[in-house]
């Protein structure tokens, strides 16, 4: 039988799971105004730099936005304009030069999703052109990238929107107010992973039997990247690669710092180190398949990040917020709080004292807090939001870019907001790389 303090413990303890409408993916854009309804001729018309995985998926959703259509796809493998046309019609226009299509006054808005070393060059380019860009993350392969993306999209006052979508999730929107409400008290430690256990999860994607010199533009694949003769794991698996890739902390990290920024308001770390190796992929690669770090925050919390390729489970990723009252998670498409109030009493360890001791202790401890709690220890609460099924934040991520299009008002991850948390994640393969602790300004944006 339960008792009345059995009860209410289970009473607290109990599930109160609360779902997130998917509506409220316009609710999620903290600046950028909704979409104004769109009249039927009256589209954006979009093309795409770089038709990979998530050029082809990022496109895919984009198109789910009213009024976008996409004009043009630029790539580098033929196969993969070829495909562009098999997904979108043949009156697609397709080039392995994209400034071809930033040549044409049909197109007012690309998305960039080119290998991070073509981010910076083609964002330029491509807002000195006139357009709108939606460039994928991590905003920079470079910390010089940064300064350049920022002061291209100052001058030319064009819409620059970074492309992780988190910022823009409904989930991480309910988890930047429940923190700010109070429900885990004052936060001191992030804890993120992003760990995998396959080689598709390890970067090792499918090379297409045709791929040669014919198929792929190589020279313009490699751009400033040092030259070196025509590899086609490199091009179709330039994350193993740092002339390209970022390693683990820009493809992984980066999401872990944006959420992490985006919830806590915190503009980035002030210090870094990171450890990790080279454990089980070492099929050439010269990037870590297994990076730990940790960062401290001049807004008083430390943020501790893993990524593991070789986990020895399934693939996982989530935030934990720890603060004085609770601790706050996100995973999946749900965020939950689970709260334990501080306690109003101390206690006491006294059993190893003489009795008489014991006695005085207790009739001083007793004067002190007089009356012990009406309800016994703390109550402990716990709180879910889940997002509906089929919620997408991508979605909402490329609605509010489309909105600020329209509207020309600011986008919810600009430039500096890109920059300070693909900086931040970079610090982990300078401190990696040096065998050192790094410092970061992050107001200032720039490595001390
Ligand atoms: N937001 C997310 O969740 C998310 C997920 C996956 C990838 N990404 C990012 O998207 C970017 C692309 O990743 P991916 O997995 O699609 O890579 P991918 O290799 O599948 O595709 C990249 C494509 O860019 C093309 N390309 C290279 N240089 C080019 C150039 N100069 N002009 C035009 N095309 C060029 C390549 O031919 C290739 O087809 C990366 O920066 C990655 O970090 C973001």
């Amino acid at each position: 039988m339960l008792d009345r303090r059995t009860f209410l413990k289970t009473a607290g303890l109990a599930t109160a799971e609360t779902l997130i409408a998917p509506n409220l993916h316009v609710l999620a854009q903290t600046q950028a105004e909704p979409a104004s309804p769109v009249a039927a001729n009256d589209h954006i018309q979009i093309a795409l730099i770089g038709a990979g995985g998530q050029g082809q998926g990022d496109t895919k959703v984009a198109l789910q936005v009213p009024g976008v259509k996409l004009v043009a796809v630029a790539d580098c493998y033929q196969g993969r304009l070829d495909h562009s046309k098999e997904l979108w019609g043949a009156d697609v226009f397709t080039t392995r030069d994209y400034r071809e299509i930033l040549a044409r006054e049909d197109i007012d808005a690309v998305i960039v999703a080119t290998p991070d070393h073509w981010h910076k060059q083609a964002s330029i380019d491509s807002m000195r052109a006139g357009k709108d860009v939606y460039c994928e993350k991590p905003m920079i392969h470079l910390y010089s990238d940064g300064p350049e993306m920022i002061e291209a999209q100052r001058s030319t006052g064009k819409i620059l929107q970074i492309g992780s979508q988190r910022v823009s999730s409904v989930i991480y929107a309910k988890a930047k107010e429940l923190l700010a409400s109070g429900a885990i008290g004052k936060l001191n430690m992030v804890t993120a992973w992003w760990d995998r256990n396959s080689a598709i999860g390890a970067w090792d994607y499918t090379i297409p039997l045709d791929a040669s010199p014919e198929t792929c533009d190589w020279p313009r694949f490699l751009g400033t990247a040092p030259k070196i003769p025509f590899s086609a794991e490199q091009f179709f698996q330039w994350r193993k690669w740092k002339a390209y890739g970022s390693g683990v902390a820009g493809d992984l990290f980066v999401h872990l710092f944006s959420g992490t920024h985006f919830v806590t308001g915190a503009h980035g770390p002030t210090r870094a180190m990171a450890t990790g190796g080279l454990r089980y992929w070492k099929d050439g690669r010269n990037v870590p398949d297994v990076m730990l770090a940790l960062f401290d925050y001049p807004e008083g919390f430390n943020l501790s990040l893993r990524v593991n390729f070789v986990d020895g489970g399934a693939e996982s990723e989530g935030l934990i917020f720890t603060g004085s009252e609770g601790t706050m998670e996100i995973g999946g498409n749900a965020v939950s709080v689970s709260r334990v109030p501080r306690e109003k009493a101390p206690g006491y360890t006294i059993t190893t004292f003489t009795k008489a001791m014991q006695q005085r202790i207790l009739e001083e401890y007793r004067q002190k807090y007089p009356t012990p709690h009406p309800l016994g220890p703390p109550l402990a609460g716990f709180e879910k939001y889940v997002a509906e099924h089929g919620y997408s934040d991508s979605y909402s991520h490329f609605y509010n870019f489309f909105a600020s299009v329209r509207s020309r008002k600011p986008v919810v991850e600009d430039a500096v907001f890109g920059f300070r948390a693909a900086g931040a994640a970079l610090l982990s393969n300078r401190s990696y790389d040096r065998d050192a602790i790094v410092h970061w300004n992050p107001q200032q944006m720039k490595i001390v």
